[in-house]
């Protein structure tokens, strides 16, 4: 039985909130109050899966492997670096938690999948991007500023390592003039599918997992103007008339894009949007969210996603 999600429309609220062209303050997409003790335990819960997803990586393939599937004599070393960074992120944030009084989450069990040395790489990007849009959407959350300037000094530092990751996969290291920002629950919904369990010792975060929506292989790349399909395994998404359109919105720092979403087998086709004139563009990773309305995008109003998928230049 697929659970049936209602895109609720929130014509309320999307009235007292319609964004306008490039209004920055539509990166605070209405998050409930949360302490920063919540935000250093969700940022210490991604870097644990990032910390873990290395070592296991490391442990898995040699040197020798990631030559074999074509990446320079360099890269092994770089990923030694890389999983090292992710480990010290891991101390410095438990140990942050710890000397504020608080009790840091511990590491989960995770499945990152049967992966080869190319999917592995092809994973550590999309983990990257999701930790850069992560500690962005989670800035303005922030109150101590200390804690603001660490939480920058690891963000540019993830966002390095994504660049290095894109360019080793034959990506643009820098796709886009702008990152993505993106909330903690649709960051913890992407994340949540590479977790199993965590120990029941870990504190609760104020966090919950949206239904998922995941992006059908396409046959070529896609850009804008492309149609692409996603899914909603295990659910059905359906508007709460039964007959009102459904949106999907592609989430950029000025402020998301909407495009109407289609109903086919197993989930809706969109055609890739093109941003205003003057704001972000769809390009890059991207990260697009069903809902029940145009106009904005909270997370009462998300009904299934984020899905994300590379959309090249034009
Ligand atoms: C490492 O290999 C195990 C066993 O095949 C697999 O379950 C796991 O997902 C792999 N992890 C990584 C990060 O490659
Ligand atoms: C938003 O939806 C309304 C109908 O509810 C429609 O008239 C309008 O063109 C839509 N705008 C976008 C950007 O999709």
């Amino acid at each position: 039985m697929k659970a049936i999600i209602t895109a609720v429309a929130a014509f309320a609220a999307a009235a007292a909130a319609a964004p306008t062209s490039n209004n920055l303050q539509t990166i605070r997409r209405a998050m409930p109050a949360i302490t920063d003790a919540d935000i250093l335990n969700y940022a210490l819960t991604l870097e644990h899966l990032e910390d873990k997803f290395y070592r296991e990586g490391l442990a898995n393939f040699t040197q020798a492997d990631f030559a074999a599937a074509g990446f320079d004599a360099t890269f092994y070393s770089n990923l030694k670096t890389v999983s090292s960074d992710e480990t010290t992120h891991v101390a410095f944030l438990t140990g942050a938690i710890t000397k504020a009084g608080y009790t840091p989450v511990a590491e989960c069990v995770y499945n990152f999948g049967a992966l080869t040395p190319k999917t592995f790489v092809a994973t550590a990007s999309i983990l990257e991007g999701v930790g850069v849009s992560a500690y962005l959407g989670a800035a303005a959350e922030i109150m101590s500023a200390a804690y603001l300037t660490a939480a920058g000094s690891i963000l540019t530092v993830e966002s390095r390592h994504s660049s290095y990751i894109r360019a080793s996969l034959g990506q643009s290291p820098f796709p886009s003039p702008f990152d993505t920002p993106l909330t903690l629950n649709e960051v913890y919904t992407m994340a949540a599918q590479f977790i199993v369990s965590c120990p029941s010792s870990n504190p609760a975060l104020p966090v919950k997992a949206f239904p998922t929506l995941s992006s059908a292989p396409s046959n070529g790349p896609i850009t804008v103007g492309s149609t692409i399909t996603l899914l909603t395994p295990g659910s059905v998404v359906t508007a709460a008339d039964g007959k009102s359109q459904i949106y999907a919105a592609f989430i950029t720092v000025t402020g998301p894009v909407f495009a109407p979403a289609t109903a086919t087998t197993g989930g809706f086709t969109v055609t890739v949007p093109k941003a205003p004139e003057g704001s972000a563009p769809i390009s890059g990773q991207t990260y697009v969210v069903l809902t029940g309305c145009n106009t904005t995008v909270t997370d009462d109003t998300v009904a299934a996603g984020p899905a994300f998928f590379e959309v090249g230049p034009l």
